[in-house]
């Protein structure tokens, strides 16, 4: 027969298919009476109800049919005081003799099936009730798939366990707003935003609901106008730009100090080098932010070119560095050319002004993007601080280290009685006043030899004196 075919063909389909075909089937074969169709979910129970049409009942009979295996459940007769209740259900059936009905508890998926109550063993007035018992639905599980303004965004809302009938969403617990656009799929299992914008900023709630159950969750919609590589770019902006403030600051402090007190030698050195490290520093972080921008935002012509002075100042702040920290002697050879002076002096200041004013125009601008989302901006203080006191506690050092070395060092720096004495006679040469001499150490200490400037405060010109050796 076709139809039985069909039962047997659809075998692994789900249950509840093959229990609906298998009543096709039975039907074509012995048209029987009234069907019932019930689910329920696993854990409750449900009440099956016997054929009422028959008057004078002496025999009930229930059956429980699964797929080609048939177990009775309750056999009673009027007569014998109580019902006799297979195996297969004891524990969880009540039976109940007034009415006939069958209480069924405790439902588990497997309990799924066609339930047959039969009285008086009249065939054609048999009750049939297709019972499907369905797990209720669990909590949906609710994400999106991105947040990041003008994009797009998918929300997915998402059941473990269940089959879904139906999915209805809400944006802060009303209606989704219309002037939005939003797209659901076909089963309404996702929510599509076309282009994320702050408006799109919420709480969305996802309700999956069956013929048993419902169950809901929200998910809450951050929009985020910076994506996180911008917020990297944020920060290295912020942090350049305090290293340029304060490599500003020392060059400032270097410049302004009274000549009596002037830092020289080691100190200068090293204060130097440090300022020049600082700038260097500070370039190569913008020049990263800007690259990050650049690769989130595209290119622009200004910016290719702050990145090539970038470069330039990079290269130049490194060279002067690595020659005043190794080999300071040679950087005099460095400046024998007007312009090579130029570019060595010039680099730095220009490097420092450079970052200020561009860190200050890309955190600006990070922070224009930020207003397209409803996200917290990112918070810069810690960076910021932490970067800043660093700097200040390496210029405060250098500043400390001279006070404690160079200032006694510069009186044992003068030349000995001997030589006093001999660069007296020289300047004597020179007619300036014995009496108001005052020497000073030039520069760098190379080894056991210094060069002292003879200044004499009558004479109109300094005099440069002697290269003394052995001190
Ligand atoms: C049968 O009796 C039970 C218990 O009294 C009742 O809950 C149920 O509704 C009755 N069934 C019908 C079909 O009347
Ligand atoms: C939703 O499902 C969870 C289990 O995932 C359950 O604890 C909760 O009671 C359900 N909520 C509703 C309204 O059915
Ligand atoms: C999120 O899903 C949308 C729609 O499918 C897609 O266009 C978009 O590229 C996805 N975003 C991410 C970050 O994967
Ligand atoms: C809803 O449709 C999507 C494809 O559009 C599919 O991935 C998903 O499994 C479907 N969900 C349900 C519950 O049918
Ligand atoms: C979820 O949907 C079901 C079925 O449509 C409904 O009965 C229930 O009240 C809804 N829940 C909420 C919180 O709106
Ligand atoms: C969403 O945000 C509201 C308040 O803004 C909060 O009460 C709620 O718990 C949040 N929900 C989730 C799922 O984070």
């Amino acid at each position: 027969m076709k139809a039985t075919w069909f039962c047997t063909a659809s075998l692994g389909e789900g249950c509840r298919l093959f229990a609906v075909l298998l009543l096709v089937c039975q039907w074509s074969a012995e048209a029987a009476g009234i069907t019932d169709q019930k689910t329920s979910a696993v854990g409750s129970s449900v009440l099956l109800i016997a054929p009422d049409s028959i008057k004078d009942v002496n025999y009930i009979q229930w059956e429980y049919i699964h797929g080609s295996s048939t177990h009775f459940i309750v056999q009673y007769y009027k007569d014998s005081s109580a019902p006799t209740i297979y195996e297969h259900f004891a524990g969880r059936v009540d039976f109940i003799s007034s009415n006939g009905s069958l209480l069924l508890k405790e439902l588990q998926e497997a309990d799924s099936g066609i339930y047959k109550a039969t009285v008086n063993l009249i065939e054609s007035d048999a009750r049939k009730t297709i019972l499907t018992v369905i797990k209720p639905l669990s909590e949906p599980q609710v994400w999106c798939n991105s947040s990041l303004a003008g994009f797009p965004i998918k929300i997915v809302c998402d059941v473990q366990e269940g089959k879904v009938d139906m999915f209805s969403w809400e944006k802060e617990g009303g209606p989704l707003p219309p002037e939005r656009c939003y797209q659901l799929s076909k089963n309404r299992s996702v929510l599509h935003i076309m282009k994320g914008e702050k408006s799109d900023c919420g709480s969305y709630s996802c309700n999956v609901s069956n013929e048993i159950s419902w169950n809901e969750t929200s998910l809450n919609l951050t929009i985020i106008g910076v994506s996180s590589s911008l917020e990297h770019a944020q920060t290295m902006s912020g942090v350049a730009l305090v290293f340029a403030l304060v490599a500003v600051l020392g060059f400032t402090m270097l410049l302004c100090q009274s000549a009596k007190r002037r830092i020289k030698g080691e100190t200068w050195r090293w204060l130097f080098v440090f300022i020049h490290g600082l700038v260097c520093l500070s370039c190569v972080l913008l020049f990263v932010a800007m690259v990050i921008w650049m690769h989130n935002e595209g290119p622009s012509p200004a910016f290719i070119l702050l990145e090539l002075f970038l470069l330039y100042a990079i290269i130049i702040t490194i060279l002067v560095m690595g020659t005043l920290a190794l080999k300071p002697a040679k950087l005099s050879g460095f400046k024998t050319k007007i312009w090579h002076r130029v570019i060595l002096d010039s680099a730095a200041p220009g490097a420092m002004i450079a970052v200020v004013l561009f860190a200050c125009l890309l955190l600006q601008k990070i922070h224009q993007l930020h207003e397209r989302g409803c996200s917290q901006p990112a918070d810069l203080t810690g960076s910021t601080v932490i970067s800043a006191v660093t700097a200040l506690l390496g210029l405060l050092f250098l500043f400390i280290w001279y006070h404690k070395t160079q200032v006694p060092k510069r009186e044992a720096e003068c030349p000995a009685r001997e030589q006093v004495q001999e660069l007296r006679e020289r300047t004597q040469e020179q007619h300036c006043p014995t009496s108001t001499f005052q020497y000073k150490s030039l520069g760098f200490q190379q080894k056991s030899t210094t060069s002292f400037l003879i200044l004499c405060p009558g004479c109109q010109k300094k005099q440069r004196a002697v290269e003394t050796k052995q001190l």
